[in-house]
Formats: structure tokens, sequence, C-alpha cells
């Protein structure tokens, strides 16, 4: 399963970068008004640079015409931008024009199956169902990945599966076991993966036992 950092700080994406590790990066807007005073475009290009995989930028228009135009302005920062457009009537149409203009997209906020099968036949690159606000209102986030995991395989959908709002190290384990493409990894859930008590204590253990052969 590839690895992307769900940030639009550039300090967390160089850290995680320079592990080996990150396929991409997913922003939002509430994400980029966590970086304060900084201009939106300009996040964008910093990171497109940085990461040479597929980074995510979202429109904010909710008219067809304003998330294409949003879009192709995006799409000319770099060639590896991917549009996210919400899961709307108006967003389907979009996502279809993009795709006829060769214009990558990741339809974001997909809370149904049925949302997702719709994404892709509008030519979706990416879909976005959103484990953990699911599991916020009680429901279970991660059937609706093995739904649409396994609506994918049933018809050789192309479009590839992004589990999003990942909470914990837990909901990655169970991405990755459902059959999601990529996970979107918070900073702090990416470096709770990394650590196991067990490795710091056998870490600790070693070098007690070195220490004694001096
Ligand atoms: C996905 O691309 C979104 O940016 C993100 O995963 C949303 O997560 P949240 O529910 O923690 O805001």
């Amino acid at each position: 399963m590839k690895i992307f950092i769900d940030t639009a700080n550039i300090d967390e994406i160089r850290d995680i970068y320079q592990l080996g590790i990150l396929d991409g990066v997913t922003t939002n807007p509430s994400l980029i008004a966590k970086e304060s005073g900084r201009d939106f475009k300009e996040i964008i290009t910093e990171i497109s640079e940085l990461v040479p995989g597929p980074i995510s930028a979202e429109v904010i228009s909710l008219d067809t015409e304003g998330m294409v135009r949003e879009a192709e302005e995006l799409a000319a920062i770099n060639d590896n931008i991917v549009i996210k457009i919400p899961m709307t009537k108006e967003g389907l149409a979009a996502t279809s024009i993009l795709a006829s203009k060769g214009i990558k997209t990741n339809v974001t906020l997909i809370f149904s199956a049925n949302q997702a099968l719709l994404a892709a036949n509008a030519g979706a690159t990416y879909v976005s169902p959103f484990i953990g606000r699911l599991d916020d209102i009680g429901m279970d986030g991660m059937e609706l990945i093995r739904q649409i995991v396994q609506i994918f395989d049933n018809y050789g959908i192309e479009s590839e599966i992004i589990a999003a709002s990942i909470r914990h190290p837990q909901h990655v384990l169970m991405a990755a076991l459902a059959g999601a493409d990529i996970a979107t990894i918070p900073y702090q859930v990416l470096l709770k993966m990394i650590k196991h008590p067990m490795t710091d204590k056998g870490i600790e253990k070693f070098l007690a036992d070195w220490e004694k052969t001096k």
C-alpha cells in the first residue's frame, strides 16, 4: 500500500519524505488554513517541488465551471498536481470534464460506496472515502473501504482508493488488509506507526549488553 501524508505543513512533509517512505501528499482547505498567513498556491508549489509523487490540492468553488477553472490554474503549477473535487453532482461533472482534459482528480468527501462508484465512472483518478469521520458518527468506516475495494475489483475499475480521515495506526493496518491502494496519514499517526515499545526496549538491552563487553 502506498503512503501519502495528509498535511500542508512543509516541515512535516520534509521530515517524512527523508525517510524514503512517502509516495504523495494530500491537502484540504482546513489543512491549508492551519498554515496561517501563507498563500495557498505558494504552499502547493513548494510541496510539489519537494515531493515527486501526486500532490492533492482542493478547489473551493461549488459550481462545475468554477471547479474546472480553479483546477486548470492549480494543475498548471506542476505536473504532479492532482485536483481534489468534492463529491457532488457539480463535482462529478467537473471530474468528467477534467478527465477529458487529462487532468488528474481525487474525488473527496466520499461516505458511501455508491458515491465512489459514480466518482470512478466520472473518471476520477483517486477516490477518497473518509474512515474516521464515519467512525465519529457511530458507523463503520472500514466497511466502506471493504465495499469499495470489492466493487472496484468486480469491475476492474482503475481509480485508486485513498483511505482518508485516518485517526490512528490501526486504521492504516485495517485499510491495508482491506486492500486500499493508498492511505493518507496525518504526521502524528505516521510517527506512531514507526514506534514500538519492544523496539525501544530491545535497543536499550542491546546497548546495555554492549557496555558489558568493554
Ligand atoms: C483527505 O484527503 C482529507 O484531507 C483528510 O483525510 C480528512 O481527514 P479528517 O477527517 O481528519 O479531517
